[in-house]
């Protein structure tokens, strides 16, 4: 059977479309799998959890308060003890909760907790669907890596008002289950990835630093794209302040070469995307204590050190991964700089960027990159740093299946 052994947590929130679940759950059991369902409190003004309950052959978790609920599995083992969750219906509620991270409840709560791939199948009246702010979280939720299946359009049951709001027919939302399970959804399985990010800080003496405006943001949203494809990714990330991603192991450095052993003590792997903003120069000799002031002397003069070039040390490693992928960030010149790097640093491909303060890349959520590779240049749109993610982990699955 299609589904055998996949354990599916359902999650089933307020709307008339949850009479529909009732049909979801006996096919995603016929096919084999496995379904523990989650009921939000609207939920279950639509349909009972007594039925819910009969239907999976489970117990039905309602409260994220329940002492038994929590003694028997707990909401971060409800999150974590499956192979996907799906949400049918999605309410526009639980669609903005889960876009802003809310967890007031049981169900968003294990929607913020899980690390599992999570299908949705939003159901809502069309002007809601169609409102800016369901617009706006829908967006979020693309761009975190939320599959959708639906809405559809038709004939809303509550009223005789037509558009873009119903919910995907169970038969359908199985066919996208079977879609995202079957493996194509996750290329990366079983590949090993590295991904840096963030700048370096260079001490100067114990409490003063050289470093660099990067934010760690397209670093973290790569870690995690290739995550969500699949890969077992290590994060080697600089001091940043956005959070470690679902998903990943996060090893956390301060100085460029503490950078560089905890990459190289982590080879062999199968793919290594270098994003840090590594400082180019530590300070040759930094001070054990903090360097005072001397009143009528001239300031202390920095002497600088080089430091090792991380890409460049794995692009010509005796051990280097299959595939190395380098990001150029630059002010001019962008190609041909661009070019000289995939050459001087050994890399199959290298993402390169204007960080020229006027575009805001640097620090900010968007970016607009060139892909330079053996097979020419390829020119992206202006996206966010999640969406440059997402296609560049695509990308790389691609170029590893073909290699
Ligand atoms: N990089 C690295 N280690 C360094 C410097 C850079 O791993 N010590 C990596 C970055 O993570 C990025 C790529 O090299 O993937 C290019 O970084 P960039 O700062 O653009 O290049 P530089 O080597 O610093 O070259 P230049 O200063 O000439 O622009």
């Amino acid at each position: 059977m299609a589904l055998t052994g996949k354990r599916i947590l359902l999650i089933i929130s307020g709307g008339i479309a949850a009479y529909k679940s009732l049909d979801l759950i006996r096919r995603l059991r016929e096919r084999g799998a496995s379904v523990r369902p989650i009921m939000t409190r609207a939920a279950q003004e639509f349909v009972t959890p007594l039925a819910v309950g009969a239907l999976s052959a489970s117990h039905v978790y309602v409260d994220l308060f329940s002492r038994e609920d929590e003694q028997d599995v707990g909401h971060i083992r409800l999150a974590r003890e499956n192979d996907l969750v799906i949400v049918a219906p999605a309410s526009a509620d639980l669609m903005a909760k889960m876009a802003h991270g809310l967890a007031d409840d049981l169900a968003s709560a294990v929607l913020l907790a899980t690390d599992r791939p999570v299908l949705i199948a939003p159901a809502m009246n069309p002007k809601m669907w169609a409102a800016a702010a369901t617009r706006r979280n829908a967006e979020t939720l693309k761009a975190d890596g939320i599959h959708f299946i639906g809405p559809m359009a038709g004939e809303m049951a509550e009223s005789n008002e037509a558009g873009i709001g119903r919910m995907a027919e169970p038969l359908e939302i199985v066919a996208a289950v079977e879609r995202l399970l079957d493996g194509t959804a996750r290329p990366l399985a079983g590949k090993t990835a590295i991904v840096t990010s963030g700048p370096t800080h260079e001490p100067i003496d114990p409490v003063r630093y050289i470093a660099n405006r990067s934010s760690g943001r397209q670093g973290h949203a790569i870690a995690a794209a290739l995550a969500r494809l699949g890969a077992d990714v290590t994060l080697v990330s600089g001091p940043v302040t956005v959070p470690d991603p679902a998903g990943v192991k996060t090893v956390h450095v301060e100085r460029a070469e503490e950078m560089l052993d905890a990459v190289l003590s982590r080879l062999p792997v199968d793919i290594a995307v270098m994003v840090a903003a590594v400082a180019d120069w530590r300070v040759a000799s930094s001070a054990d204590q903090k360097i005072k002031k001397r009143p009528g002397e001239a300031p202390p003069p920095l002497q600088l050190a080089e430091n090792p070039d991380i890409l460049k040390t794995v692009g010509h490693h005796d051990k280097r991964p299959k595939l190395v992928i380098g990001f150029a960030a630059e002010t001019q010149d962008i190609e041909k700089n661009g070019r000289a790097k995939l050459e001087r640093k050994g890399a199959d491909m290298i993402v390169a960027n204007d960080v020229s303060p006027e575009t805001g890349i640097m620090g900010g959520s968007r970016n607009r990159v060139k892909i330079i590779s053996a097979q020419g240049i390829d020119e992206w749109p202006d996206l966010g740093k999640d969406e440059v993610a997402e296609r560049l982990a695509q990308l790389i699955a691609e170029r590893l299946a073909g290699a």
